[in-house]
């Protein structure tokens, strides 16, 4: 006769380590049928490399798997390891990393590759200690990656997480003040082993079940026990203090395009929003900007004075703590037209290439200019691809 195989132990701090286990345990048996199959996901039984672990943490901070999936592998054939991607320039890293937008993430990534590489000699460290001691690793980034590549006992709490454990506990405290709450019940449903597949079952169960709108309780390994779904408004879970939204900034952009079709462009400062990513000249972007004074910008920012055309619209685009609004002006110079300084003529068909930043993506489109590979010259009388209604700044 053979002897089931006993439950695994529980850590102590579990208020009633039957129900835990229970709970971990259906999660657990859910994950090895439905798990998600993912570039950067070892196979079942297998152990992930942290390097894939920690890439794709890093792409997934605010972005979706979908927009992840085909920028994580272009990463990995261009710098199938740490070292490469430690050895590449950041220009490289930069240019690769155009679309994905937070380009913070990708200096603070070239940073961290050279920091494993030098002060770890190119083994990402299996503590969440040196983890976080990493550049562009936080709290959340060091326990996933501590967990998925290392299983250690940590839970990494995103957004997903916590509207999972919200509604499982039916938790009436407002984010982010529920925060230490949700970490206490993460830690006692943490199972002594499989800690990367715990992680990554709370993720799969987040993203395709527990859903923000219409979660799919009938299909969840937690629906009987979740206490959101049994007073049947799982939907309002979590709770949360109204964010003050950042107030509407506008600006104007300059597309100074010479008869040759090449655009200008320049880099942005190295520190700050969009840090060392390229652009058309633009204005500042702030609250008090004024569209009939627009062109009185350009001879500051040293591009032509005269011959400005308006795009009719504006491109919109929504940063995190405030949304934009650009104006564009679009003239054509002539093909022996200097470069201000600080700026440079881009051929039309090495734009794609730059590092471009989305909304500045947006802004050629806009222009009449096509962005992608192998895009041919733009026909210059051609009118703007897309148009958006200007909108009326907010009262
Ligand atoms: N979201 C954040 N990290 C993730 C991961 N490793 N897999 C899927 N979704 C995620």
């Amino acid at each position: 006769m053979t002897l089931a195989a006993p439950p695994p132990a529980r850590k102590p701090s579990s208020p009633d380590p039957t129900a835990a286990t229970r709970l971990t345990a259906a999660l657990l048996g859910w994950y090895d049928r439905h798990r998600r199959v993912l570039p950067w996901r070892a196979p079942a039984g297998v152990t992930a490399d942290p390097y894939a672990v920690w890439l794709s943490e890093i792409m997934l901070q605010q972005t979706t798997v979908k927009a992840v999936v085909p920028y994580f592998q272009t990463f990995t054939a261009a710098f199938p390891t740490v070292r490469d991607l430690a050895a590449a320039d950041l220009d490289a890293v930069l240019r690769l990393w155009a679309g994905l937008g937070y380009y913070a993430r990708a200096r603070n990534l070239h940073a961290c590759a050279k920091a494993v590489v030098e002060r770890h000699g190119g083994a990402f460290p299996d503590s969440v200690d040196a983890l976080r001691a990493l550049p562009g690793i936080g709290d959340y980034t060091a326990n996933a990656i501590a967990a998925i590549a290392f299983d250690l006992p940590v839970v990494p709490i995103d957004g997903n997480v916590e509207r999972v454990l919200t509604r499982l506990h039916a938790v009436e405290d407002e984010l982010p003040g529920a925060k230490p709450r949700l970490r206490a019940l993460a830690d006692a449903l943490e199972p002594a082993d499989r800690a990367g597949d715990f992680a990554q079952a709370l993720m799969d169960l987040g993203a395709t079940i527990c859903t923000p709108k219409s979660p799919a309780c009938v299909l969840c390994p937690w629906a009987e026990p979740c206490v959101a779904r049994r007073r049947g408004d799982p939907e309002s879970f979590p709770r949360k203090t109204p964010k003050k939204e950042g107030r509407l900034r506008r600006g104007a952009a300059f597309v100074a395009l010479r008869a040759d079709g090449a655009v200008l462009v320049r880099t942005r400062p190295e520190k700050g929003l969009l840090g060392g990513m390229a652009e058309v000249p633009t204005t500042e972007w702030s609250a008090a900007f004024s569209e009939r004074s627009a062109l009185d910008h350009a001879p500051a920012l040293g591009v032509a004075s005269k011959g400005w055309r308006r795009v009719p619209g504006v491109v919109t685009h929504v940063f995190t703590h405030f949304p934009l609004e650009l104006f564009v002006f679009v003239a054509s110079v002539a093909t022996d037209a200097e470069a201000p300084t600080g700026s440079r003529w881009v051929a039309c068909e090495k734009i794609a290439g730059e590092a471009l930043p989305n909304v500045m993506r947006k802004v050629l489109v806009h222009a009449g200019i096509d962005v992608t590979p192998g895009a041919p010259e733009p026909n210059q009388s051609k009118p703007p691809t897309r148009i958006s209604k200007p909108k009326r700044s907010p009262r």
